[in-house]
């Protein structure tokens, strides 16, 4: 076959309504706005589940039984301390860059020290996985504490993986209820099929490279805008806006001149994303615990504009509208509300990875050759 014959293949931009895999780990039914983790829903996931119970669910295919739960708590919790020349090229690095930049970094370089760094086997693999998973929370909260010149806090055994994230960026112990809320979030970010993110992972992986690569691959391409950079946007455009009664006229405004509001929309939701639903619900709790509405109020007029403007067309919010507001009554800086999607969608990236290694083929996939053709090459003298 020459590289001529484009004719009968098909072409799908942005591969919408490409299959790229066969999965048992999540599926979304973007009509019915319905999100499974191995056949569970996501609301009985986020109101019964735990962090630790649901990572173990995804990574192994079955609810743990209370020993297998404490194990596996227990293989988090000590691995969450990062290698000390790790610690130290923290204190180093500059203060301005996204943190997304530095867990990508970071996360290359905790590679390097792995004591699994030389074995590629399935076991090393899921090591590796559970180690880095408890990392993440680490990285993030001792960057946050070196960029302001600030000490690190160590990790505390005596709290669960969302609590003790809290308490290392914050240096208090959260509340039972802030702490669960926080844990919830993490649940809802874990896993979501096929998004961008995942794919990266599987393609770096489908390659026999290692975790640690394929893990940054998902790092980079979850850092973007129009993937988990969105959150952050939110409260940007919040700012901006101002006020509620400036809500309406922004929104009308941003539709007239085709600009994207962040936080709606989504490739697959044709309907309201269930995580939004819940996010919300706590956002609102947040906001009435601290006494500030503001937020919330403008979130609910820009959904309300929103869904009355474009909503046939299948925009309703999206994950990333209101988890924003609930980070940040929990405390957290607007520049690690990716690293924190992060944080969650480490679980479903790996899962994917050593799913999809199972049964392993390169990614490979063509493109349509539309360039020009029998094009004479003139030697550079000559041009
Ligand atoms: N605001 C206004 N219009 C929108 C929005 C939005 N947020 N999202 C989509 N549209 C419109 C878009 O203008 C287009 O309209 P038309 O058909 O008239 O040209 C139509 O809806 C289809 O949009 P698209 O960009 O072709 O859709 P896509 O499936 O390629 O992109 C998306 C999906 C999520 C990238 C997009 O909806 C978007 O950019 N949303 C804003 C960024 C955002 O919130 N991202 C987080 C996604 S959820 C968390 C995650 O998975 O990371």
């Amino acid at each position: 076959m020459g590289f001529l014959t484009n004719e009968g293949q098909t072409y799908s931009r942005g591969l919408e309504g490409v299959v790229a895999a066969i999965s048992a780990v999540s599926a979304i039914d973007g009509q019915e706005g319905r999100l499974i983790y191995r056949g569970v829903d996501i609301e009985a996931l986020a109101e019964y589940s735990t962090f630790e119970e649901t990572a173990y669910f995804l990574l192994f295919g079955s609810l743990p039984n209370k020993s297998e739960l404490e194990q596996f708590s227990a293989e988090l919790r000590d691995a969450r301390e990062i290698h000390p020349r790790v610690k130290e090229h923290l204190k180093v690095l500059p203060s301005d860059p996204h943190p997304m930049d530095v867990l990508k970094l970071v996360v290359s370089h905790l590679a390097l020290y792995d004591p699994d760094k030389q074995r590629m086997d399935r076991e090393a693999k899921i090591r590796k996985s559970i180690r880095t998973i408890a990392q993440f929370p680490t990285i993030i909260a001792h960057y946050n504490h070196a960029r302001h010149g600030e000490e690190f806090i160590p990790p505390n055994p005596e709290l669960s993986h969302a609590a003790n994230f809290l308490y290392m960026l914050t240096g208090n112990v959260p509340d039972e209820e802030n702490a669960r809320i926080f844990d919830i979030a993490l649940i809802l970010h874990m896993d979501h099929g096929m998004n961008a993110s995942t794919f990266a992972t599987m393609v770096t992986a489908s390659t026999l490279s290692d975790i640690h690569s394929a893990i940054v691959s998902g790092i980079g391409t979850l850092k973007g805008p129009l993937h988990g950079g969105a959150n952050e946007r939110v409260l940007k455009m919040l700012d901006e806006i101002g006020s509620v009664e400036k809500a309406e006229e922004f929104v009308l405004k941003s539709l007239q001149e085709r600009k994207k509001i962040m936080g709606f929309g989504h490739r697959v939701y044709k309907s309201y994303d269930p995580r939004a639903r819940i996010l919300k619900q706590y956002a609102e709790r947040l906001s009435e615990k601290y006494g500030d509405t503001k937020w919330i109020e403008m979130g609910k007029k820009i959904e309300e504009v929103m869904i009355r403007e474009v909503g046939r067309k299948g925009i309703f919010p999206n994950v990333d509208f209101y988890s924003g507001i609930v980070y940040h009554f929990l405390g957290i800086p607007r520049d690690l509300f990716t690293p924190i999607f992060a944080m969650g969608r480490v679980v479903g990236w790996v899962t994917h990875v050593l799913e999809y290694l199972q049964a392993n083929r390169i990614f490979r996939p063509r493109a349509i050759y539309n360039g020009p053709l029998d094009v004479e090459y003139i030697p550079i003298e000559k041009r």
